[in-house]
């Protein structure tokens, strides 16, 4: 069984996000279903410089103002299809913004043109790999499933998934003239939006099944606040919509087996989880308290991600003689707001400002508890290696972050099953009482040395989304006669 994986970013080759965590963890995961899935993925210089075997299977005299060849290659155990198209991805600089942060200001034709090529190999363009399933992973691939649809004559199930509403690819209307596309395409009815092109509604619109990555995000995408614009669409298209939630990569996040850590433990040495904690406090210049509560953060710093609200509460961490170590990038001002509190507070609050992958485990390797405080969060993937890891997740209560962690009430310590703390709603002063109730529990280490063991033993490997993918994917192949 065959499907293609159409995306802009898929680890460990290029990674902005958990999108790339989630591209380059499901074909192994679906692999034992006996889904082979091949991912297509932009020839930026980080691909085509990890690509090993890399044959030349098509030949494109011009895709979108050049000539492109599609390779076939493997890379860190993927199938890939690239595209080598050096006028659209060959330069330095991110895969979606320049060297200065600002948008390539050709992103709707590079990423028209990942969407062409895939609805190509969709209809057969690659003999060899022809797919019964499109699958598009967020706007950047959104036009898969309306080239598809508007391509005519046979071709495969199209599954179209929303990894974050808040990203939408909209482009000025004008540019519908040099997609493709037949002249009804730029309707309501197909990639128009208000007068622009909207690349995820048109996935949106025109894949055959719909989804997301947890069952309360897709939930919430059906609401105004959550659907961004787009709910009115997603309401009329429930009942292809569904939500599996995200896995963790579980080789690439072994406690047992982690090369970024000078102890490795499980959920029956967690006393080595010590050594940890005391190297991160060493990294980060943190005190070296063996006893205070030691408060994590591994994210993007964003409006999403709600860090502001932890920023407004650096006064609770200090009364409580907690620490905080945060692993971050993104906005400056955010960042302005965490290194002004490190230097008034050197000792208890550190804060690191980068990307550094090493970093992240060890964050999670030696924090007590990590704080997730979004304002919305699709799925969410640092929560779940914070369970893995044994770093009681403290959540807003919103997402993927609501159906991954059981909070550790009253009625749930009573029978044993709390996992870290969730809050509601996402403000200051909840986010002041659930670190609160963390210390309160913290207070308590038998009680702290259960919850940790309970988060340990969560599973929160790909499996149970492989099953569902494996399941959506074969119901739709046979519904389409693929
Ligand atoms: P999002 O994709 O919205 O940023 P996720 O929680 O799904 O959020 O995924 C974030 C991924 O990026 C995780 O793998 C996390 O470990 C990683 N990450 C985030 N910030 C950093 C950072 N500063 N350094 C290293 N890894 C980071
Ligand atoms: C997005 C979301 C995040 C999710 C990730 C992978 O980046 O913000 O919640 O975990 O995609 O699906």
């Amino acid at each position: 069984f065959k499907v293609l994986s159409v995306v802009s970013e898929v680890y460990p080759l290029v990674k902005t996000g958990g999108l790339a965590d989630v591209a380059g963890a499901l074909p192994a995961a679906l692999a034992r279903h006996g889904v082979e899935m091949h991912t297509l993925i932009p020839g930026y210089p980080a691909v085509l410089g990890a690509m090993v075997e890399a044959e030349p299977v098509y030949h494109f005299d011009h895709l979108f103002g050049g000539p492109a060849r599609l390779l076939a290659a493997k890379a860190a155990g993927l199938d890939l299809f690239v595209i080598d198209a050096p006028h659209l991805f060959d330069r330095p600089g991110g895969p979606y913004v320049d060297e200065t942060g600002a948008d390539w200001s050709d992103n709707a034709e590079r990423f028209a043109a990942l969407s062409a090529v895939a609805s190509g190999i969709g209809r057969g363009l690659v003999p060899g790999f022809v797919p019964q399933v499109v699958h598009a992973h967020d706007w950047q691939a959104g036009l898969a499933p309306a080239y598809l649809h508007y391509s005519g004559g046979w071709r495969p199930g199209t599954v179209m998934t929303i990894h974050n509403m808040a990203f939408q690819g909209k482009f000025p209307g004008a540019i519908a003239a040099h997609l493709g596309f037949p002249p009804e395409a730029f309707s309501i009815h197909g990639i128009e939006y208000y007068g622009t092109v909207g690349y995820l509604k048109a996935g949106l619109k025109l894949a055959d099944r719909i989804t997301t990555v947890s069952p309360s995000y897709a939930g919430e995408i059906l609401l105004p606040e959550g659907g961004m614009g787009l709910e009115g669409l997603l309401n009329d298209r429930a009942d292809v919509l569904s939500g599996i939630l995200n896995g963790l990569d579980t080789e690439a996040w072994d406690p047992m087996a982690d090369e970024h850590l000078p102890a490795r433990f499980d959920a029956r040495r967690l006393k080595a989880r010590a050594a940890n904690k005391a190297e991160l406090q060493r990294r980060l210049g943190l005190d070296e308290d063996p006893g205070a509560l030691l408060f994590g953060v591994v994210s993007r710093l964003s409006w999403q991600k709600g860090l502001d609200l932890l920023a407004e509460n650096i006064g609770t961490l200090l009364d409580m003689g907690a620490q905080l170590a945060l692993l971050g990038s993104g906005d400056a001002d955010l960042s302005g707001r965490f290194s002004g509190a490190s230097e008034a507070h050197a000792g208890r609050i550190a804060a690191w400002f980068g990307y550094d992958e090493g970093m992240a485990h060890l964050v999670q390797a030696g924090s007590d508890a990590l704080i997730v405080p979004s304002r919305f969060e699709p799925c969410g993937l640092t929560q779940l290696a914070a369970l893995r890891y044994g770093a009681l997740p403290v959540v807003a209560r919103v997402g993927g972050l609501a159906d991954t962690v059981i909070d550790a009430n009253e009625m749930a310590c009573s029978i044993g099953v709390g996992t870290g703390v969730q809050f509601s709603p996402v403000t200051g002063p909840a986010l002041r009482q659930a670190l609160r109730r963390t210390h309160a529990l913290w207070g308590k280490p038998a009680l702290w040395a259960k919850l940790q063991r309970n988060a340990m033993a969560t599973d929160v490997s790909w499996e149970r989304a492989a099953v569902e993918y494996d399941r959506l994917y074969r119901t739709l192949a046979a519904e389409r006669g693929a």
